[in-house]
């Protein structure tokens, strides 16, 4: 299946195995599911990313079910977390976004930063993305300074940008990378 208007697959079939510094990035398969529903239940993930329904939504990134490019990443062969890309598809406004948990035993050692660099290189160089964006909550330090070190920059606060579990709602970092500013590692 082609996508419309420029040729190129849709992103979910367009995956393909990567590989940065430290991590292996594989692209998700049924078999995730039960390492993907771990990763949505640990509680520094669940935080962050508050799954309302985490069995059926690790089932959905491991079958790729929605227009999302998935990958399982890999630190010496152990699922450590999974890392996402969408796209914007209307030629003038295209570019592509990136989402990305590690379970709590993997975070702080570099693998995310590597993992988003990884993932921001094959956007640039294979699909050709002119800019990328990614949008952490703006509490979330860690995350905004392991994008900052892919040479992601701030543009702006998004108010009331993310609603929560209890109803509430808290605000989102929208960050940017425009290809040229890749920072490699
Ligand atoms: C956010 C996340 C992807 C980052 O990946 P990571 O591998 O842990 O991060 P890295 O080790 O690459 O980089 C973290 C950086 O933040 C710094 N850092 C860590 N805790 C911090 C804090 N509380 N405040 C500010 N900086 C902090 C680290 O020192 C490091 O910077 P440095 O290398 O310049 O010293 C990962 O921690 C994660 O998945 N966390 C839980 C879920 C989540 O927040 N997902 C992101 C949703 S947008």
């Amino acid at each position: 299946m082609v996508d419309a208007g420029d040729g190129r697959l849709p992103i979910r079939q367009a995956g393909v195995a990567l590989d940065g510094r430290s991590v292996h990035l594989r692209p998700a398969e049924q078999g995730d599911a039960p390492a993907f529903a771990a990763l949505l239940t640990d509680p520094t993930i669940h935080a962050i990313w508050q799954s309302p329904d985490p069995e059926s939504e690790s089932h959905e990134l491991a079958h790729q079910a929605t227009d999302v490019a998935v990958w399982a990443i890999e630190v010496n062969g152990e699922v450590v977390g999974l890392i996402q890309a969408h796209e914007e598809t209307d030629p003038r406004y295209r570019h592509a976004g990136i989402d990305i948990v590690l379970a709590s035993r993997a975070q702080d050692r570099g693998y995310g930063s590597d993992a988003v660099r990884t993932v921001a290189r094959w956007l640039i160089e294979d699909r050709g993305h002119h800019r990328l964006t990614i949008d952490p909550a703006a509490s979330n330090e860690r995350a905004i300074r392991a994008y900052g070190r892919v040479g992601f920059r701030p543009v702006g606060l998004m108010r009331n940008y993310e609603g929560d579990l209890d109803g509430s709602w808290h605000d989102g970092l929208l960050m940017d990378l425009v290809a040229d500013q890749l920072v490699d590692g």
